[in-house]
């Protein structure tokens, strides 16, 4: 894959539409709480504001179903764009339509104008070609930096970049460079570790990742469910029952293969999910009726460790306990420590254990924390993503 790239654009003095994926989590305070994706963006933009060009910004904030949502405008976003960047972000309180029109009217280049929440329209989720226009008649070129988004096949990612000479931007690169990497030409053993609540999101990714990596580990709530499939009782715990019979189906696949697959051989378990319930650590096979499985046990932990402690690669994606509460946290936490302070190639996808991971505090000791939570998981399963497609190829000469 080699598209065209923002660099190859002559933009000094024109406008650019440029996708981001800045759909962070905030909190009811409306402080966001998880940087990454507004920091990957930070280099496109610079770069575009360096070159002369005048930056249009569209993002989608949550699913507000095509209207609006206070809680899901844009300013906290933008505030925090500006406060990075150093610079003043302006923003529109409309989408598209005259108002940015005119606003772009009023601002020069290597200004920033910032939509608001794409998502407010109609059009956008279902690549309504109208709304295609509004967004090609805002600028000269399209540039697609939003990897997270790349799965979707929406106005702003697939319909404007058909109507205007497109380009990936500098973040979109750098995924597909690194992404592609691990998964085509990793450094061994190649670990990858599956935590997260459900087996359904991920059934492509094991059937995939199985004749790729060495090691697959296996935590969070969909293990529980896997654990179900192998007979165990599991009292409580978050099971899916509609997948038990997949997940057997997955467990005599991976028998065959030369891949390890492992399970998690204890649980700190609780009468409930919630901070202060009483707990105590369990063997997986021996959960009591009336308790749950919330975190993996110290065993699981250290069983992981001896699989990531030889590890080349390691790809993450989904945390392996309910670690939003601080009891449930510590083995995600761990985990996180132990493969920060590993040699080796160290690649995070999804948006929670891209949060685990900064609360851990070493985010920046990963080799790269990606954008993409769907995206990542579609892509690392081989799967073609429409907004990717539709970008340009660079002509070979
Ligand atoms: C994400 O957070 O994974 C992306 O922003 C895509 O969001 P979506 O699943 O609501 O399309």
């Amino acid at each position: 894959m080699n598209k065209v790239s923002v660099k190859d654009l002559d933009v000094k003095g024109k406008r650019v539409l440029l996708r981001v994926d800045l759909n962070v989590s905030i909190n009811k305070d409306g402080e966001i709480i998880e940087e990454n994706k507004i920091r990957s963006s930070l280099p496109t933009i610079q770069y575009l504001v360096e070159q002369g060009a005048l930056v249009i910004i569209a993002s989608h904030l949550g699913r507000p179903k095509g209207q609006v949502v206070e809680e899901l405008r844009m300013d906290p976003v933008a505030k925090k764009l500006a406060e990075m960047l150093g610079m003043p972000v302006y923003k529109t309180d409309n989408v598209v339509g005259e108002e940015p029109l005119k606003a772009l009217d009023m601002l020069k280049n290597g200004d920033i104008l910032m939509l608001e929440n794409i998502r407010f329209h109609p059009g956008e989720t279902i690549n309504d070609p109208q709304l295609a226009k509004e967004f090609a008649r805002l600028a000269d070129f399209y540039v697609n930096d939003a990897f997270g988004t790349c799965h979707r096949a929406h106005a702003s990612t697939v319909g404007v970049a058909e109507l205007l000479p497109s380009a990936a931007g500098l973040n979109m690169e750098k995924e597909i460079s690194v992404m592609s990497k691990v998964m085509e030409n990793p450094e061994r053993p190649l670990v990858a570790i599956l935590g997260g609540t459900k087996v359904a999101d991920k059934i492509g990714l094991i059937t995939h990742f199985i004749d790729i990596v060495d090691v697959l580990l296996i935590g969070g709530g969909m293990a529980n469910t896997f654990l179900k499939a192998k007979g165990y009782q599991m009292g409580k715990s978050f099971v899916e029952e509609d997948k038990v019979e997949a997940a057997k189906e997955i467990l005599a696949m991976v028998e065959g293969k030369k891949a390890k697959f492992v399970l998690p051989v204890d649980f700190i378990a609780a009468s409930e999910a919630s901070e202060n319930s009483d707990q105590k650590v369990v063997a997986a096979d021996s959960i009591p009726s009336d308790w749950m499985a919330l975190d993996i046990g110290l065993e699981t932990v250290d069983l992981f460790q001896e699989y990531l402690d030889t590890a080349k690669t390691v790809i993450w994606n989904g945390p392996l306990g309910m670690f939003e509460i601080e009891d449930f946290a510590q083995g995600t936490v761990e985990t996180a420590h132990f493969i920060a302070d590993l040699e080796a190639v160290k690649v995070i996808g999804g948006g929670d254990v891209v949060a685990a991971v900064e609360r851990a505090g070493v985010a920046d000791r990963m080799t790269h924390i990606s954008t993409g939570g769907g995206a990542a998981l579609e892509f690392w399963e081989g799967k073609e993503l429409p907004a990717l497609s539709v970008l340009p190829e660079k002509v070979k000469v």
